[in-house]
């Protein structure tokens, strides 16, 4: 280990794939559903999908450019099918969506995307908390990513507890812990202002949240 890398990151533990995963083959066994919470599935794609997939990638792949960084097409589609899901008519109007009005439609504009959420939920922290600017929010137990970027990052994390009952997150109690950080900084109103106890910038309110599943309500 090179003698100048950050404590804290040494002692960070990484993830430990599931040995069917690491050895290249699909495990179809029982125990292989313990990683649901963590995006994981016993379940291969089938061959037919996998070729399908390579077959596209081969007639995209162009190996003598840079891809376009900003991904205008891909965000144009996204956008286009957010819209369409929006609107599709809700059940008991006799369609398979759940909302009751169109809502406002989304441009390409409105959509970041990333190499998996990790990505983007980084970018986020940068744009948001780095350099003393801000904290995070999260209630645990949740996904572990949120907390373990913004340390490597050196961004403070508030921790609530969520209920013991069922997991619901505490509304109180977050609404205290926002309270209690985010003293005026010093220099207040300067573009580099600072606090080593910086303001809650984001609060990770998740749905479904990982790994307990609760869905968020109105509520
Ligand atoms: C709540 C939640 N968000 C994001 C992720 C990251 O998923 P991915 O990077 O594959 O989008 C996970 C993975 O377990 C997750 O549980």
């Amino acid at each position: 280990m090179l003698p100048f890398i950050r404590q804290d990151l040494a002692e960070l533990t990484a993830y430990t794939p599931h040995p069917g995963g690491a050895s290249g083959e699909s495990a179809h066994s029982e125990s292989a559903i313990d990683r649901l919470d963590t995006n994981e599935c016993p379940y291969d794609l089938p061959a037919e999908l996998k070729q399908k997939l390579a077959w596209n990638y081969q007639q995209l792949i162009e190996t003598n450019r840079y891809p376009d960084g900003g991904h205008a097409a891909l965000k144009e589609h996204l956008a286009q099918y957010v819209n369409e899901s929006l609107n599709v008519p809700p059940l008991n109007q006799g369609g398979l969506g759940g909302v009751t009005e169109p809502k406002t439609t989304i441009t390409a504009d409105n959509i970041s995307v990333g190499n998996g959420s990790d990505e983007l939920i980084r970018s986020l922290l940068i744009a948001t908390c780095l350099g003393g600017k801000g904290s995070i929010l999260v209630a645990n137990p949740t996904f572990s990513m949120y907390a373990i970027i913004a340390q490597t990052l050196g961004i403070p994390v508030v921790s609530v507890a969520r209920k013991e009952d069922n997991f619901e997150i505490d509304i109180e109690a977050a609404k205290r812990a926002i309270l209690s950080v985010g003293a005026a900084p010093v220099g207040a109103g300067c573009a580099n202002a600072q606090t080593e106890n910086p303001p809650v910038r984001v609060a990770f309110v998740v749905h479904p949240n990982s790994p307990t599943a609760n869905a968020l309500t109105n509520n």
